[in-house]
Protein backbone atom coordinates (compact mmCIF):
# COMPACT_ATOMS: atom_id res chain seq x y z
CA UNK A 1 0.00 0.00 0.00
CA UNK A 2 1.13 3.70 -0.98
CA UNK A 3 0.46 6.43 1.07
CA UNK A 4 0.72 9.83 0.01
CA UNK A 5 0.16 11.94 3.60
CA UNK A 6 -0.06 15.83 3.12
CA UNK A 7 2.29 16.54 0.67
CA UNK A 8 2.87 20.14 0.04
CA UNK A 9 5.37 21.38 -2.90
CA UNK A 10 5.96 24.93 -3.80
CA UNK A 11 8.12 26.07 -6.65
CA UNK A 12 8.50 29.55 -6.10
CA UNK A 13 5.30 31.33 -5.43
CA UNK A 14 3.69 28.71 -7.16
CA UNK A 15 2.02 26.12 -5.17
CA UNK A 16 1.94 23.00 -7.16
CA UNK A 17 0.81 20.80 -4.25
CA UNK A 18 -1.27 22.05 -0.76
CA UNK A 19 -1.85 19.22 1.78
CA UNK A 20 -2.53 15.94 -0.36
CA UNK A 21 -3.50 13.30 0.85
CA UNK A 22 -4.37 9.80 -0.90
CA UNK A 23 -3.95 5.95 -0.45
CA UNK A 24 -3.79 3.74 -3.12
CA UNK A 25 -4.15 0.28 -1.32
CA UNK A 26 -2.60 -3.27 -2.22
CA UNK A 27 -3.93 -3.96 -5.63
CA UNK A 28 -5.88 -0.87 -6.50
CA UNK A 29 -5.97 1.53 -9.61
CA UNK A 30 -5.57 5.01 -8.41
CA UNK A 31 -5.55 7.46 -10.79
CA UNK A 32 -5.15 11.65 -11.26
CA UNK A 33 -7.83 13.21 -13.26
CA UNK A 34 -7.18 17.28 -12.93
CA UNK A 35 -6.75 20.04 -15.25
CA UNK A 36 -2.72 20.96 -16.64
CA UNK A 37 -1.05 22.45 -13.93
CA UNK A 38 -3.06 20.87 -10.70
CA UNK A 39 0.30 19.33 -9.21
CA UNK A 40 -0.12 15.35 -10.44
CA UNK A 41 2.98 14.94 -12.11
CA UNK A 42 4.51 16.64 -9.00
CA UNK A 43 2.71 14.39 -6.70
CA UNK A 44 4.20 11.43 -8.70
CA UNK A 45 7.35 12.44 -8.48
CA UNK A 46 7.50 12.64 -4.60
CA UNK A 47 5.86 9.21 -4.34
CA UNK A 48 8.35 8.48 -6.26
CA UNK A 49 11.69 9.82 -4.32
CA UNK A 50 13.06 12.01 -6.92
CA UNK A 51 11.38 15.41 -5.93
CA UNK A 52 11.68 16.50 -2.71
CA UNK A 53 8.15 17.52 -0.43
CA UNK A 54 7.99 20.99 0.98
CA UNK A 55 5.62 18.95 3.88
CA UNK A 56 4.45 15.65 4.03
CA UNK A 57 5.48 12.27 3.78
CA UNK A 58 5.52 9.25 1.36
CA UNK A 59 4.87 5.49 3.11
CA UNK A 60 4.68 2.51 2.14
CA UNK A 61 3.11 -1.00 3.43
CA UNK A 62 2.71 1.28 6.63
CA UNK A 63 6.41 2.31 7.00
CA UNK A 64 8.14 5.45 5.97
CA UNK A 65 8.78 4.99 1.87
CA UNK A 66 12.51 4.73 1.75
CA UNK A 67 15.03 5.35 -1.63
CA UNK A 68 15.98 2.04 -1.47
CA UNK A 69 12.14 1.19 -1.62
CA UNK A 70 10.94 3.84 -4.12
CA UNK A 71 13.58 2.78 -6.59
CA UNK A 72 12.32 -0.17 -6.86
CA UNK A 73 8.84 0.97 -7.92
CA UNK A 74 8.03 0.72 -12.06
CA UNK A 75 8.15 4.48 -13.37
CA UNK A 76 6.87 5.89 -16.48
CA UNK A 77 7.78 9.35 -17.07
CA UNK A 78 5.61 11.99 -18.71
CA UNK A 79 8.92 13.05 -20.47
CA UNK A 80 9.48 9.99 -21.99
CA UNK A 81 13.00 8.34 -21.12
CA UNK A 82 13.62 5.84 -23.27
CA UNK A 83 17.06 5.80 -25.77
CA UNK A 84 16.36 6.44 -29.22
CA UNK A 85 19.15 4.62 -30.52
CA UNK A 86 19.03 1.39 -28.46
CA UNK A 87 17.01 -1.58 -29.88
CA UNK A 88 13.69 -2.09 -27.96
CA UNK A 89 14.51 -6.14 -26.51
CA UNK A 90 17.85 -4.25 -25.79
CA UNK A 91 16.75 -1.77 -24.00
CA UNK A 92 13.89 -3.59 -22.02
CA UNK A 93 16.65 -6.02 -20.88
CA UNK A 94 18.63 -3.29 -19.79
CA UNK A 95 16.39 -2.00 -17.76
CA UNK A 96 15.78 -4.86 -15.99
CA UNK A 97 19.48 -5.70 -15.32
CA UNK A 98 19.61 -2.00 -14.23
CA UNK A 99 17.12 -3.36 -11.08
CA UNK A 100 18.72 -6.09 -10.39
CA UNK A 101 18.07 -8.83 -12.51
CA UNK A 102 19.88 -11.68 -13.64
CA UNK A 103 20.36 -11.32 -17.82
CA UNK A 104 18.55 -14.62 -17.82
CA UNK A 105 15.71 -13.27 -16.04
CA UNK A 106 15.89 -10.02 -17.98
CA UNK A 107 16.40 -11.22 -21.37
CA UNK A 108 12.70 -13.76 -20.47
CA UNK A 109 11.44 -10.37 -18.50
CA UNK A 110 11.55 -8.25 -21.70
CA UNK A 111 10.87 -11.08 -24.23
CA UNK A 112 7.22 -11.16 -22.06
CA UNK A 113 6.61 -7.53 -21.96
CA UNK A 114 7.23 -7.38 -26.30
CA UNK A 115 4.61 -9.61 -26.53
CA UNK A 116 2.03 -8.95 -23.92
CA UNK A 117 2.38 -5.29 -25.35
CA UNK A 118 1.97 -6.52 -29.26
CA UNK A 119 6.09 -5.12 -29.73
CA UNK A 120 7.25 -8.47 -31.21
CA UNK A 121 7.75 -6.84 -34.69
CA UNK A 122 9.05 -4.06 -33.47
CA UNK A 123 11.46 -5.55 -31.17
CA UNK A 124 14.61 -5.72 -33.21
CA UNK A 125 13.77 -2.04 -34.15
CA UNK A 126 15.94 1.01 -32.84
CA UNK A 127 13.48 3.00 -30.53
CA UNK A 128 13.87 5.81 -32.63
CA UNK A 129 12.05 3.96 -35.32
CA UNK A 130 9.44 3.23 -33.77
CA UNK A 131 5.66 5.34 -33.97
CA UNK A 132 5.38 7.22 -31.26
CA UNK A 133 1.92 5.11 -29.96
CA UNK A 134 4.65 2.24 -29.71
CA UNK A 135 7.19 4.31 -28.10
CA UNK A 136 4.81 4.75 -25.67
CA UNK A 137 4.44 0.82 -25.23
CA UNK A 138 7.98 0.13 -24.66
CA UNK A 139 8.04 2.77 -22.19
CA UNK A 140 5.43 1.06 -20.52
CA UNK A 141 7.46 -2.37 -20.94
CA UNK A 142 10.25 -0.54 -19.15
CA UNK A 143 8.07 0.54 -16.32
CA UNK A 144 7.04 -3.45 -15.73
CA UNK A 145 10.09 -5.51 -16.76
CA UNK A 146 11.46 -5.85 -13.41
CA UNK A 147 7.89 -6.84 -12.12
CA UNK A 148 7.33 -3.87 -9.86
CA UNK A 149 5.05 -4.06 -6.92
CA UNK A 150 4.16 -0.52 -7.08
CA UNK A 151 3.71 1.12 -10.45
CA UNK A 152 3.41 4.81 -11.41
CA UNK A 153 2.57 5.84 -14.99
CA UNK A 154 2.05 9.77 -16.18
CA UNK A 155 -0.33 10.15 -19.03
CA UNK A 156 -0.23 6.56 -20.05
CA UNK A 157 -2.61 6.95 -22.62
CA UNK A 158 -1.17 10.00 -24.64
CA UNK A 159 -0.08 9.01 -28.27
CA UNK A 160 -2.38 5.43 -28.17
CA UNK A 161 -5.02 4.70 -30.28
CA UNK A 162 -7.82 2.97 -29.26
CA UNK A 163 -6.31 -0.44 -29.19
CA UNK A 164 -2.99 0.63 -26.95
CA UNK A 165 -5.69 2.53 -25.00
CA UNK A 166 -7.15 -1.14 -24.38
CA UNK A 167 -3.97 -2.91 -23.88
CA UNK A 168 -2.65 -0.46 -21.65
CA UNK A 169 -6.32 0.19 -19.62
CA UNK A 170 -6.20 -4.33 -19.22
CA UNK A 171 -2.07 -4.07 -17.62
CA UNK A 172 -3.39 -2.59 -14.38
CA UNK A 173 -6.35 -4.80 -14.46
CA UNK A 174 -4.34 -7.92 -15.13
CA UNK A 175 -1.77 -6.98 -12.07
CA UNK A 176 -4.84 -6.64 -9.89
CA UNK A 177 -6.45 -10.34 -10.77
CA UNK A 178 -2.69 -10.97 -10.36
CA UNK A 179 -1.04 -12.91 -7.54
CA UNK A 180 0.87 -9.19 -7.58
CA UNK A 181 -1.62 -7.51 -6.69
CA UNK A 182 0.60 -4.13 -7.82
CA UNK A 183 -0.08 -0.16 -6.14
CA UNK A 184 -0.53 1.63 -8.69
CA UNK A 185 -0.74 5.51 -9.58
CA UNK A 186 -2.16 6.44 -13.14
CA UNK A 187 -2.74 10.48 -14.60
CA UNK A 188 -5.25 10.14 -16.17
CA UNK A 189 -7.56 7.71 -14.97
CA UNK A 190 -9.22 4.89 -16.55
CA UNK A 191 -10.47 1.65 -14.62
CA UNK A 192 -11.03 2.13 -10.49
CA UNK A 193 -10.70 4.80 -8.80
CA UNK A 194 -10.37 8.49 -9.90
CA UNK A 195 -9.85 12.09 -7.65
CA UNK A 196 -10.48 15.04 -9.71
CA UNK A 197 -8.55 18.32 -9.04
CA UNK A 198 -8.56 21.91 -9.42
CA UNK A 199 -6.87 24.11 -11.32
CA UNK A 200 -3.71 26.33 -10.31
CA UNK A 201 -5.52 29.60 -10.56
CA UNK A 202 -6.86 28.58 -6.96
CA UNK A 203 -4.84 26.43 -4.41
CA UNK A 204 -5.04 22.88 -5.64
CA UNK A 205 -7.23 20.98 -3.26
CA UNK A 206 -9.21 16.99 -4.25
CA UNK A 207 -12.75 18.28 -5.46
CA UNK A 208 -14.05 14.57 -5.27
CA UNK A 209 -12.75 11.20 -4.91
CA UNK A 210 -14.23 7.76 -4.94
CA UNK A 211 -14.44 4.93 -7.61
CA UNK A 212 -15.58 6.00 -10.81
CA UNK A 213 -18.71 4.20 -10.76
CA UNK A 214 -19.93 5.35 -7.81
CA UNK A 215 -19.20 9.14 -8.44
CA UNK A 216 -20.85 8.66 -11.99
CA UNK A 217 -23.64 6.64 -9.94
CA UNK A 218 -24.11 9.80 -7.41
CA UNK A 219 -24.78 12.18 -10.13
CA UNK A 220 -27.23 9.42 -11.88
CA UNK A 221 -29.50 10.18 -8.87
CA UNK A 222 -29.65 13.60 -9.70
CA UNK A 223 -30.26 13.76 -13.69
CA UNK A 224 -32.93 12.33 -15.81
CA UNK A 225 -33.34 11.46 -19.46
CA UNK A 226 -36.37 12.08 -19.94
CA UNK A 227 -38.48 11.16 -24.07
CA UNK A 228 -41.81 12.97 -24.32
CA UNK A 229 -43.75 12.91 -27.51
CA UNK A 230 -44.43 15.81 -28.47
CA UNK A 231 -42.03 17.74 -25.91
CA UNK A 232 -44.39 20.24 -24.81
CA UNK A 233 -43.83 23.71 -22.81
CA UNK A 234 -43.39 24.19 -19.33
CA UNK A 235 -44.17 20.59 -18.26
CA UNK A 236 -41.86 20.16 -15.75
CA UNK A 237 -42.49 23.93 -13.85
CA UNK A 238 -44.78 22.84 -11.38
CA UNK A 239 -41.69 20.38 -10.02
CA UNK A 240 -39.92 22.36 -7.64
CA UNK A 241 -36.19 22.10 -7.68
CA UNK A 242 -36.35 20.03 -11.45
CA UNK A 243 -34.85 21.65 -14.42
CA UNK A 244 -34.27 21.00 -18.23
CA UNK A 245 -30.37 21.90 -18.51
CA UNK A 246 -30.06 20.30 -21.92
CA UNK A 247 -31.90 18.86 -24.74
CA UNK A 248 -30.89 15.87 -27.38
CA UNK A 249 -33.08 14.44 -29.99
CA UNK A 250 -36.28 13.67 -28.81
CA UNK A 251 -35.14 13.94 -25.43
CA UNK A 252 -34.34 16.14 -22.53
CA UNK A 253 -31.86 16.04 -19.69
CA UNK A 254 -33.58 17.16 -16.35
CA UNK A 255 -31.98 18.19 -13.30
CA UNK A 256 -32.91 17.19 -9.66
CA UNK A 257 -31.70 20.17 -7.10
CA UNK A 258 -32.12 19.66 -4.01
CA UNK A 259 -35.54 17.90 -2.12
CA UNK A 260 -36.81 17.13 -5.95
CA UNK A 261 -38.33 14.59 -6.33
CA UNK A 262 -38.05 12.15 -9.50
CA UNK A 263 -41.62 10.62 -9.01
CA UNK A 264 -43.20 13.62 -8.82
CA UNK A 265 -41.31 14.63 -12.29
CA UNK A 266 -42.31 11.03 -13.99
CA UNK A 267 -46.14 11.95 -12.91
CA UNK A 268 -45.45 15.56 -14.34
CA UNK A 269 -44.46 13.81 -17.66
CA UNK A 270 -47.38 11.58 -18.05
CA UNK A 271 -49.54 14.35 -17.56
CA UNK A 272 -48.02 16.02 -20.30
CA UNK A 273 -48.24 13.75 -22.74
CA UNK A 274 -47.07 9.73 -23.69
CA UNK A 275 -43.28 9.05 -22.06
CA UNK A 276 -41.66 6.80 -24.06
CA UNK A 277 -38.47 6.65 -21.54
CA UNK A 278 -37.26 8.43 -18.34
CA UNK A 279 -33.82 6.95 -16.99
CA UNK A 280 -31.43 8.14 -14.83
CA UNK A 281 -28.07 9.66 -16.72
CA UNK A 282 -24.96 8.81 -15.46
CA UNK A 283 -22.21 10.72 -16.52
CA UNK A 284 -18.94 9.61 -17.85
CA UNK A 285 -15.98 10.49 -16.41
CA UNK A 286 -15.55 13.41 -18.82
CA UNK A 287 -18.71 15.15 -18.05
CA UNK A 288 -18.22 14.97 -14.41
CA UNK A 289 -14.33 16.60 -14.62
CA UNK A 290 -16.08 19.26 -17.13
CA UNK A 291 -18.86 19.70 -13.84
CA UNK A 292 -16.28 19.83 -11.12
CA UNK A 293 -13.52 21.10 -12.25
CA UNK A 294 -13.80 23.55 -14.94
CA UNK A 295 -17.44 24.76 -14.03
CA UNK A 296 -16.55 25.65 -10.62
N1 LIG B 1 10.38 22.51 -12.18
C1 LIG B 1 9.40 23.41 -11.98
N2 LIG B 1 9.69 24.71 -11.76
C2 LIG B 1 8.73 25.62 -11.53
N3 LIG B 1 7.40 25.32 -11.49
C3 LIG B 1 7.05 24.05 -11.72
C4 LIG B 1 8.02 23.02 -11.97
N4 LIG B 1 7.37 21.85 -12.14
C5 LIG B 1 6.07 22.13 -12.01
N5 LIG B 1 5.86 23.44 -11.75
C6 LIG B 1 4.55 24.09 -11.51
O1 LIG B 1 3.86 23.35 -10.53
C7 LIG B 1 2.48 23.22 -10.86
C8 LIG B 1 2.11 21.76 -10.95
O2 LIG B 1 2.76 21.17 -12.06
P1 LIG B 1 2.63 19.63 -12.42
O3 LIG B 1 3.59 19.36 -13.54
O4 LIG B 1 2.77 18.82 -11.20
O5 LIG B 1 1.14 19.56 -12.95
P2 LIG B 1 0.34 18.39 -13.69
O6 LIG B 1 -0.92 18.20 -12.95
O7 LIG B 1 1.22 17.21 -13.87
O8 LIG B 1 0.02 19.06 -15.11
P3 LIG B 1 -0.14 18.38 -16.58
O9 LIG B 1 -1.52 17.83 -16.67
O10 LIG B 1 0.03 19.56 -17.49
O11 LIG B 1 0.94 17.36 -16.74
C9 LIG B 1 2.30 24.01 -12.16
O12 LIG B 1 1.85 25.30 -11.82
C10 LIG B 1 3.69 24.04 -12.74
O13 LIG B 1 3.85 25.19 -13.55
MG1 LIG C 1 1.90 16.19 -15.52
Amino acid sequence: MLELRDLSRRYGDTVALDGLTLTAPQGEVVGFVGPNGAGKTTAMRIALGVLEADAGHVSWNGAPATREVQRTFGYMPEERGLYPKMRVDRQLRYFAVLHARPVQAADSAATTWIERLGLAEQAEKRVEELSLGNQQRVQLAAALVHDPEALILDEPFSGLDPIGTDVMSEIPRGARQGGRGRDLLVAPARPGRADLRQGRDRQPRIVAAGRVDELRAERAERRLRVELEGEPEGWLEDVPGAAVIATEPGAVIVELREGADDQQALDAARRAGRVSSFAPVRPTLGELFRELVVER
